[in-house]
């Protein structure tokens, strides 16, 4: 715990204060969880090794508690076009306005997670590196960007950081002996030998269940799929996701490995994993459905084509994201032919092929060995090819029950149920969106909670596309559900969404939020959960009296208190 390790003041040196007084200051701003997973381990390694920590989200941080900050490590996800995270933007405005004090008694370092296949990558974690120092501060460890395959990086830069502040404290040294002392005790105390499945290293989850809750005639297929964590001691709570490790399509990695001629057998070397035939390398550890403007670089370095080195080269950034948007791996290999590198020099350029990650749609405390996930099927059209979302497609085509999917879970600790089991709670999510809600209502059966609940789904059609309605209209009679509102949006002339509902119904949606009710938004980013924010908006003015400014910021302490949670995507 934290008060047991206190640390120990050690003869520090002159230039930085007694180690008894540093404090270092995690702060993290997380989109899906990562961030915050990763901010926690951080102040625990810290803890072990004797330092104090406060460990805090940005938003929960008080920033005129920044003048007291010593070292200041910052862990952040950057958000669609190169945003700070909800949980971030309030400290990151702070930090970037005129009333961010001076740090020059602070030392800090930037982690930043993103995805390379975004245009502003890593954006939010930079712009924070660049801030601080230009506040003042003092980089005690260079800045590190990762990918959406963190792991390891994230793991270096701890490293790297922890040895700098053991360096500069006398903490580390002091404080390790008595530590692994009391580790020593406590593991010499409780041997235990449980497997703890992670995202590094998944659990084999048999299908249970595989069915196609779409009906005939739908323009969608959304599947439901029931796995087993029997034996995994893997938990859940409502609002979490479990992280699929999918494998590409067959089709495309024969295409790919006809195109360049090469030998399916042929041994190929991977990190971590050791030497597997090429073929099961392209199907379950390379991503070769997205490219990215890093590998278009690379491949360009290792080509003789003229034209691939001249649409990576400077001026012609608008070309070459017109490019990569929508073509895949075989694409680039058809289109800028020939290759005369070995196979391993072009696998050696490729992403790992990273987890899926699906809102579970079911409870643990309603079925503790099972997992519900809900899962459109994605394919589309795209510069004359078919072309397949990886692991929807291959739930949809190619799993079936007594088939093993590599599985983890992947805790949400932003989308949660009020603790208070007696406390309202507004749903909204439309499509596949509403799979978390299936999770939130089996969970307040199983536990008897009594706050009203009130959910908003809609879909195209009512005839086809109404997922989950049985359980829905159960919930319904017994009162676990309170409400329902339906949007079919192409049932009639003028389509309807669920904001549309929502606004004929603000008096009472008002009133709820009054009451202290807790609203929840699961599904589509871009459109649906924007125009949801926005009447969300409409109805505080509307009934609130407010003008847009108030209601804003209604709703930004809405979402402080953890009122007002989002899962989107
Ligand atoms: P549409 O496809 O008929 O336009 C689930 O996908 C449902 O969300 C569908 O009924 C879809 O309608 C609807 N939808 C599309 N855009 C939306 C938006 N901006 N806000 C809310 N719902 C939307």
């Amino acid at each position: 715990s934290r008060a047991k390790n206190q640390p120990v003041a050690g003869n520090s040196p002159q230039s930085i204060k007694p180690s008894a007084t540093r404090e270092v200051t995690v702060l993290f701003g997380s989109e899906t969880g990562n961030c915050q997973a990763l901010s926690e381990d951080l102040s625990q390694k810290l803890e072990e090794k004797g330092f104090k920590v406060v460990l805090s989200s940005m938003d929960d941080f008080k920033t005129k508690d920044l003048k007291k900050v010593q070292d200041l490590l910052i862990i952040t996800a950057t958000h669609g076009e190169g945003d700070p995270p909800d949980n971030a933007l309030s400290f990151y405005e702070f930090l970037n306005s005129r009333k961010a004090p001076k740090l020059k008694d602070v030392r800090f370092s930037v982690l930043a997670l993103g995805d390379q296949s975004y245009e502003f990558y890593c954006q939010t974690g930079k712009d924070f590196d660049q801030r601080l120092e230009a506040l003042g501060a003092e980089r005690l460890h260079p800045r590190v960007d990762c990918d959406v395959d963190f792991d390891d990086l994230a793991a270096e830069w701890m490293e790297g950081v922890l040895g700098q502040l053991q360096d500069s404290s006398q903490v580390g040294q002091v404080e390790d002996s008595n530590v692994t002392k009391i580790a020593q005790l406590q593991t010499g105390a409780t041997i235990q030998q449980v497997t703890k499945y992670s995202r590094t290293h998944p659990f084999q989850a048999e299908v249970l269940e595989n069915l196609n809750l779409s009906g005939r005639g739908s323009n969608k297929e959304n599947r439901h799929l029931e796995l087993s964590l029997e034996g995994s001691n893997l938990e859940f709570e409502p609002g979490d996701s479990l992280g699929i490790y999918p494998e590409n399509d067959p089709a495309l990695v024969d295409r790919i490995i006809a195109e360049m001629q090469w030998d399916p057998e042929a041994p190929v070397t991977i990190n971590k994993v050791g030497e597997v035939p090429l073929r099961i390398a392209l199907l379950s550890h390379y991503e070769i459905t997205i490219l990215t403007k890093p590998l278009m670089e690379k491949a360009a370095q290792l080509s003789s084509n003229g034209q691939l080195k001249a649409l990576v080269a400077p001026g012609n950034e608008e070309k070459l994201k017109a490019y990569i948007d929508g073509r895949d791996l075989l694409d680039l290999l058809h289109d800028y032919s020939p290759w005369e590198v070995p196979a391993k020099e072009i696998l050696g350029i490729l992403r790992k092929l990273p987890a899926r990650l699906y809102s579970i749609a079911s409870s643990y405390k309603a079925n503790p060995d099972e997992v519900h996930l809900t899962i459109g099927t994605v394919r589309f059209h795209a510069h004359g090819r078919d072309r397949a979302g990886v692991c929807s497609v291959q739930c949809a085509e190619r799993v079936k029950p007594g088939d093993k999917l590599s599985v983890y879970v992947h805790k949400n600790p932003n989308f949660r149920l009020p603790a208070d089991p007696d406390a309202p709670v507004i749903m909204i999510g439309p499509g596949t969106g509403v799979a978390p809600f299936r999770s939130f209502l089996e969970e307040r059966e199983e536990i008897g909670a009594t706050g009203k609940t009130w959910l908003f789904f809609g879909d195209q059609h009512f005839r086809t596309d109404f997922l989950y309605q049985v359980d829905w209209q159960r919930w319904l009679k017994e009162g676990v559900l309170s409400r329902m509102d339906v949007a079919f949006s192409r049932d009639t002339a003028e389509k309807v969404y669920v904001q549309h509902r929502m606004l004929a119904k603000s008096k009472e949606l008002y009133q709820w939020i009054q009451e202290g009710a807790s609203v929840y938004v699961c599904g589509d980013e871009k459109h649906m959960a924007k125009d949801v924010h926005d009447t969300l908006l409409a109805i505080l003015q509307q009934e609130g009296g407010m003008d847009q400014e108030a209601a804003e910021n209604y709703l930004t302490d809405l979402r402080k208190q953890k009122r007002y949670q989002r899962d989107v995507y």
